[in-house]
Parts: structure tokens; C-alpha cells; sequence
């Protein structure tokens, strides 16, 4: 991954009449970076995949791939291929015959054609299934195919949108190890759609997250897991959520300069540990408890009503209606502004820290009486 952009949205609006898909997105993809674009139904994640594919042309804007001004070319100008949720495949086809139909609209001679196939074939696990019809197929591999059908196509960008919500959970985790194995195998520069936090956490490069047509927070996995830089941020990466509370819910935290009821806090369920009731900080009472096996997550409702979810390793065997303690590490709270819902304050930035390139930790807590310098 270079830092050259390969990708670049400037400034990019699409709209039809009342709704709107994009709201003067800039964005840059780094050259075979994997970029995940993340956000709820219809932010607009599909829109801005489909101006990149030249699906769409914006209202106002320009769109670049690979230093050229693409912002009218057609989507086979781009030299890029797409994968889609519904794999598109001719029923009618084979295996082999859906991979390389696009070599052939293309006019690849034949014998470059089989090269490509073969290699398509191994790189993707279906070597044997060729002379199969997609309906002979599992999800998974008819998945592999529309894959396939991307690699073949030897384009250096790869566009996904969702390829994998049709696929159950078990098959998702692996082909989504597939995906990024053969992206970085091949050097491939995606840009790949979804809702599903999970994915966007565990695949991506950068993850820009959406909302509403405008992006929200552009980072790394664990610069948004770190340093969300919203509420909406906070509990839309990490699960279960990080659990907001209004200012009042907890004891004062030391150095807040703001008045409590001005202020959202927020604690990841790491980051809470379940006490002895007179240990605790404050004391909630379970009203469920989540058993996953190797932990469980427990939510807890303080004092004041609001919930407040605690990861506990293994089975503590605390069932609802019991009262406990619960504590945390200052250090560990994030602090947003009630009224603009931004991010004041992260435990590990210091005063004036970008939260989308988090500086060294510190345990100062200076920077938490000077908010407006964020
Ligand atoms: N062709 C269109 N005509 C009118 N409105 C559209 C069109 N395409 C998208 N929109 C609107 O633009 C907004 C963004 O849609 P988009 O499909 O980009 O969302 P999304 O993030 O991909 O959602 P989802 O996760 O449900 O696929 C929505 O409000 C949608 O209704
Ligand atoms: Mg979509």
C-alpha cells in the first residue's frame, strides 16, 4: 500500500430531487489499500461505490482513478471490476463460461483467455468446478465465482458492494479471509461495501464510515475503535456497542471542566469491571447477562436508569436483579459534546490531537479543561 492516491473523490454531490446520496464527499484511496466503506441503510455507501464505478455521474465534483480525471468516462474506462451482493451470474453458463465471458465481450484471444481462467480458478479454490452451472453451486461458491470473475478480469481496482450478506455467518468469516488474502496477493486496490461493522473492522485498511451521505470518520480499524470521533461513531463501531451515558449518570470524572449535564460519556464493555457492590464506583443492578462462552456480557442499570454493559471473562454466574459494583479507569472514558455530539475528549489523546491520527499516549488530564481544542 503507497500512499499515492489511486482513488480520488473531490468534492463529489449526487442527488435525485428530494434524496441524496452524496454530500460533497472528498475521500483518497491509497494504491492497494483495502477501503471499507461503512454506515447504516442508505448513507449512501452504494452511491459513492457506484460514482467510483461511473454507475453514476455526479451533480457536482470530480472523481480520479489513478491520476486521471474519470468524473465522465464510462464504467469500462476505469478499468475496474465489480463484485455485487447478487452474484450476477448466467444460470445457463458454466463455472468456467460465467469467468470469462468478459474476455470474451472483450476479445481476448483464446489461449490468453485459458491462462487467465486457470490462474482465476486456483487463486480462487473452485479448480474442479468448472464445468458446473451456478445452480450446482453452495452460496459460497457461487460467491467464488463472481470473484473469480473479478480476478480474471486482471483490472487494477476491485469494487464490492456487500458480496457477502447472502452468505451465512461461518461462510462469511472465511471468504471474507479469501478476499483479503487474494487482494493482497494480487495487489489489488478495493473498495468494498458494508454494513456490517464486524467486516469493515476486521478487513479493512481504512474504514470510512458514512452517514448521511457525508463521511463521519475516516481511519484504521483501531483509530475509530480508539478515537471515535462521534457518538454516532461510538456505537456504531464495536459490539456490542460502547455504552453512552448522559454526563449525570457517573461520579464527576476528575478534570471536567464542563458542566456534567453538557457532556456524553462513554465506556467500552472492556473497560468496565464488575466489583463487589461496596468496591464499586458507582453500583447497577444486572438486568441481563450475556454467555458467549469464553466471556459474557453483563448490563447493568445505574442509579440513575441508564445501562452500562461490562465484558467479564468466562461465566461469572451473576444472574439479573442482582446489585453489583462497577468501576473503570478514568483514563478509559470518552467524553463528547452533548450538543454537537463530537468527540471532546479520548483517554489517549493529548490536547489538540487529530482524532484520526492519534498521538502517543498520556495520562494528562489537562487537555480535559480545554475541550474546544479538539
Ligand atoms: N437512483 C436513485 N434514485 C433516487 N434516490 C436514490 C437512488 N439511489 C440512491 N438513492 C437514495 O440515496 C440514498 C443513499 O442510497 P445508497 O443506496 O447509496 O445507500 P446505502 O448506504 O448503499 O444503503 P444500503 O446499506 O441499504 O444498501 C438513499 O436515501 C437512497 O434512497
Ligand atoms: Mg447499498
Amino acid at each position: 500500500m503507497s500512499d499515492a492516491a489511486f482513488i480520488r473523490l473531490d468534492g463529489v454531490s449526487k442527488g435525485w430531487g428530494g434524496s441524496v446520496g452524496a454530500r460533497e464527499l472528498s475521500l483518497s484511496v491509497p494504491q492497494g489499500a483495502f477501503l471499507v466503506l461503512l454506515g447504516p441503510s442508505g448513507c449512501g455507501k452504494s452511491t459513492t461505490l457506484r460514482l467510483i464505478a461511473g454507475l453514476e455521474t455526479p451533480d457536482a465534483g470530480r472523481v480520479l482513478i489513478d491520476g486521471r480525471d474519470v468524473t465522465h468516462a464510462t464504467p469500462a474506462e476505469r478499468r475496474l471490476s465489480m463484485v455485487f451482493q447478487s452474484y450476477a451470474l448466467f444460470p445457463h453458463l458454466s463455472v468456467a463460461e460465467n469467468i470469462v465471458f468478459g474476455l470474451e465481450v472483450r476479445r481476448v484471444p483464446r489461449a490468453e483467455r485459458m491462462e487467465r481462467l486457470e490462474r482465476a480458478l486456483e487463486l480462487t479454490g473452485l479448480a474442479g468446478y468448472e464445468r458446473r452451472r451456478p445452480g450446482e453451486l453452495s452460496g459460497g461458491q457461487r460467491q467464488r465465482v463472481a470473484l473469480a470473475r473479478a480476478v480474471v478480469a486482471d483490472h487494477p481496482l476491485c469494487l464490492m458492494d456487500e458480496p457477502l450478506s447472502n452468505l451465512d455467518a461461518k461462510l462469511r468469516h472465511s471468504v471474507r479471509q479469501d478476499i483479503r488474502a487474494l487482494q493482497r496477493r494480487l495487489g489489488m486496490t478495493v473498495v468494498y461495501v458494508t454494513h456490517d461493522q464486524t467486516e469493515a473492522m476486521t478487513m479493512a485498511d481504512i474504514v470510512v464510515l458514512m452517514r448521511d451521505g457525508r463521511i463521519e470518520q475516516a481511519g484504521t480499524p483501531a483509530q475509530l475503535y480508539k478515537f471515535p470521533a462521534s457518538v454516532f461513531a461510538a456505537g456504531f463501531v464495536g459490539s456490542p456497542p460502547m455504552s453512552l451515558l448522559p454526563g449525570e449518570a457517573l461520579p464527576r470524572p476528575p478534570g471536567l471542566a464542563l458542566d456534567p449535564g453538557a457532556v456524553t460519556l462513554g465506556l467500552r464493555p472492556e473497560c468496565v469491571r464488575v466489583v463487589a457492590p461496596e468496591r464499586g464506583m458507582i453500583t447497577g443492578v444486572v438486568r441481563e447477562s450475556e454467555f458467549l462462552g469464553a466471556e459474557t456480557f453483563m448490563v447493568a442499570v445505574t442509579p440513575g436508569g441508564s445501562l452500562l454493559t461490562a465484558r467479564v471473562p468466562g461465566d461469572p454466574g451473576i444472574t439479573a436483579g442482582v446489585t453489583v459494583g462497577l468501576a473503570w479507569d478514568w483514563a478509559d472514558l470518552h467524553v463528547f459534546d452533548r450538543a454537537t455530539h463530537r468527540r471532546l475528549r479520548g483517554a489517549t489523546v493529548p490536547a489538540g490531537g487529530d482524532v484520526t491520527s492519534p498521538v502517543g499516549a498520556t495520562s494528562s488530564l489537562e487537555f480535559f479543561t480545554s475541550p474546544a481544542a479538539e
